[in-house]
C-alpha cells in the first residue's frame, strides 16, 4: 500500500506536533519551563504541578484588586475571584479588614489549593471569610454557585481548552453570561486589562456593552469595572 503525498504530510505534521508537545511536557516535568498556561500540556499537568507566586511586577491584578476594594471601602461583601495564586494575597488582605468580604475564590491548580489548606490550618479564622474551590472554573453552573457583589474575572479566556469539552459546561462567553447572572443589581465585575488574553476577553466584553448589557463605571490601574444594565 502506498501512501500519497497529501497523507504522508499530514502524518509528518502529526508526529511533529506529538514531538513538540512531549517536548513541552518534559521541560514542565523537569521545572525548566513551566508555561502559565495550560496549552500544550493539557489541564491534568496544569493542574497537578502548576503554581503561580505573587508577581508585584508583572501580574498586578490581585495587589491593584486589594487597593480598590480598600479605595471604595467594600467590605461585609460576596466576592467571587477567580485565580488564587499560591499566595492567596486577596484572601489574606481581606482578612485584615473591620469587616471582611466574604470571598468564594477558585483555583485550579493542586498546589495552590493545598497551600490555602496549610494557611487555614495555621490561621485558623481564614476560611470564615475567605473559601478557595479546587475546579476547573468551565465546569460551574448556576446550580453551583450563589449571587455575588463583585466577581473578578481576571483571566478570562486565559484557560479555556477546546479538548476539553466534553469535560467542562462553560466556554469564555457562557462563563461571563454566567456570572453576569450571578450579580446582583449594582454589582460590580472586574476584568483585567493586563492580563496575557485580554484582547480576546475585551471582545466578549465588548460585544456585551454594544448589546446594552453592561457598561463600564470605573477604572482602577490595569482594572476595569463594569455593572449590568
Ligand atoms: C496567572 S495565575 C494568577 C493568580 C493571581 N490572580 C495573581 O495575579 O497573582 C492564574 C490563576 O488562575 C487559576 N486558574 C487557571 N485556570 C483555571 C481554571 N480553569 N479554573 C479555575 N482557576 C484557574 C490558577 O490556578 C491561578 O491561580
Amino acid at each position: 500500500m502506498t501512501i500519497d503525498d497529501s497523507n504522508s504530510d499530514w502524518f509528518s505534521g502529526i508526529r511533529r506536533f506529538a514531538a513538540q508537545n512531549s517536548i513541552v511536557r518534559k521541560l514542565y516535568y523537569s521545572k525548566l519551563q513551566r508555561p502559565d498556561l495550560p496549552n500544550g500540556i493539557g489541564m491534568s499537568l496544569y493542574q497537578a504541578r502548576s503554581s503561580w507566586a505573587l508577581q508585584p511586577d508583572s501580574c498586578p491584578c490581585d495587589i491593584q484588586f486589594v487597593e480598590y476594594l480598600k479605595q471604595h471601602n467594600i467590605q461585609g461583601k460576596s466576592i467571587f475571584h477567580f485565580g488564587t495564586g499560591e499566595h492567596h494575597f486577596v484572601g489574606l488582605q481581606n482578612q485584615r479588614f473591620g469587616q471582611p468580604n466574604e470571598i468564594l475564590g477558585i483555583t485550579a491548580s493542586a498546589l495552590e489549593h493545598q497551600s490555602y489548606v496549610q494557611l487555614v490550618l495555621k490561621n485558623t479564622q481564614l476560611s470564615k471569610y475567605y473559601k478557595v474551590l479546587f475546579a476547573d472554573i468551565y465546569t460551574l453552573t448556576a446550580n453551583t454557585l450563589p449571587t455575588f457583589d463583585v466577581v473578578t474575572l481576571f483571566h478570562l479566556c486565559e484557560f479555556y481548552l477546546s479538548e476539553n469539552v466534553h469535560l467542562i459546561h462553560q466556554n469564555d462567553e457562557t462563563l461571563l453570561q454566567l456570572f453576569l447572572d450571578k450579580l446582583r443589581p449594582d454589582g460590580r465585575i472586574l476584568f483585567y486589562s493586563g492580563s496575557q488574553k485580554w484582547q480576546a476577553a475585551e471582545l466578549i466584553v465588548q460585544t456585551l456593552e454594544a448589546a446594552g448589557k453592561i457598561k463600564q463605571i470605573d477604572q482602577y490601574e490595569s482594572l476595569l469595572i463594569y455593572t449590568k444594565n
